[in-house]
């Protein structure tokens, strides 16, 4: 019987990860990639002195009041973990990291990629030329909207916030507004040429495009609701690399029906793989499946992070990644 910590990961993960897991461990991958039950889960805690999701996995109350438990930490393959009921896994005694800095450049990235998308009318003008419904060049065809010099307004000022400031601000000379509750240094915002405001409520009336970058907690939920879409200019779009709870997707549906604001640019949906079926029809909308931080070396470094995490937790070490 191998002396070495039984870990259980969830889904498969990128090869080089799996290779330095079964080093390191008595790795088990999930090889069927399908996301577990809660039984299934359940079991891994009863089994495995740790567990290794993602934000497929939902690690509830219920999934976490597993008898007996076995595991001591759950290292989570990503930076976002509203998948996990961490008041639970506090009250079971578990450790919880993520796997933050390594994807932000890359989820900026998206953010970016989401903006220019849906203001240039890229993916629109892509399936309109594979339709061959392409006539020819002319004046008038296909206008979207002007991305430099306009206004970015930011929900949220965090990491993958800041990656963004810097991409939009300096590269496509945008002026950059936040609100952020816990706002940062002066000066770290002025080197973004990012400028704070009061409220949520200033930044989306005054942006042109509002890109979200809170956490998902009870708090944030549907933060992005009917009112606050009402706040935002009718040529203003939506951009969510977040979380697809933080933005009530039937009243964004509504919005964009109604023409109160021009466009959204979505990685992330509020019952994630299923999208609201009125989505799939819009233009003037983007619908990325959850791509935020998928490059093959952001996927390596979340994983080899989440690795760093229990190898320091079975060597009786702080965590560098602690959630809880
Ligand atoms: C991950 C993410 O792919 O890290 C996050 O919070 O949203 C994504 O980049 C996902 O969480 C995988 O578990």
């Amino acid at each position: 019987m191998s002396a070495r910590p039984r870990v259980v990961i969830t889904r498969k993960i990128p090869a080089a990860c799996e290779a330095e897991a079964a080093r390191l461990f008595d790795a088990v991958v999930n090889r069927d990639d399908t996301p577990l039950t809660a039984s299934q889960l359940q079991e891994a805690l009863r089994a495995a002195d740790a567990l290794l999701p993602t934000v497929t996995d939902k690690v509830t109350a219920e999934v976490l009041s597993a008898e007996p438990l076995r595991a001591k930490i759950i290292a989570n393959f990503g930076v976002g973990f509203n998948n996990i009921d961490i008041s639970a896994a506090r009250a079971r005694g578990l450790t919880v990291t993520n796997t933050p800095d390594v994807l932000t450049d890359d989820t900026a990235d998206i953010g970016i990629t989401l903006l220019l998308t849906v203001a240039r009318r890229a993916a629109e003008g892509d399936r309109h030329v594979r339709r061959k419904e392409w006539t020819g060049w002319r004046p008038t065809h296909m206008l979207g909207a002007r991305v430099s010099g306009k206004t970015l307004g930011l929900i949220g000022f965090g990491r993958i916030a800041r990656a963004v400031a810097r991409r939009a601000h300096h590269g496509f000379g945008m002026k950059v507004i936040f609100h952020d509750p816990f706002p940062p240094k002066p000066e770290d915002a002025a080197a973004l040429g990012a400028e704070p405001r009061e409220s949520i409520d200033a930044v989306l009336a005054e942006s042109d495009f509002v890109s979200l970058h809170c956490p998902a907690t009870p708090e944030t939920r549907h933060l992005i609701n009917a009112t606050r879409l009402g706040q935002m200019q009718r040529h203003a779009f939506l951009i969510n690399t977040a979380r697809g709870d933080v933005v009530d997707e039937a009243a964004l549906v509504a919005a964009l029906q109604a023409g109160t604001i021009a466009g959204a640019g979505l990685d992330v949906f509020e019952k994630e793989p299923q999208v609201s079926p009125e989505l799939l029809t819009m233009e003037n909308v983007v619908l990325l499946p959850h791509l935020g931080s998928a490059t093959m070396e952001t996927r390596v470094a979340m994983g080899m992070r989440a690795l760093e995490n229990l190898t320091l937790h079975f060597a009786g070490q702080p965590v560098r990644d602690r959630v809880v």
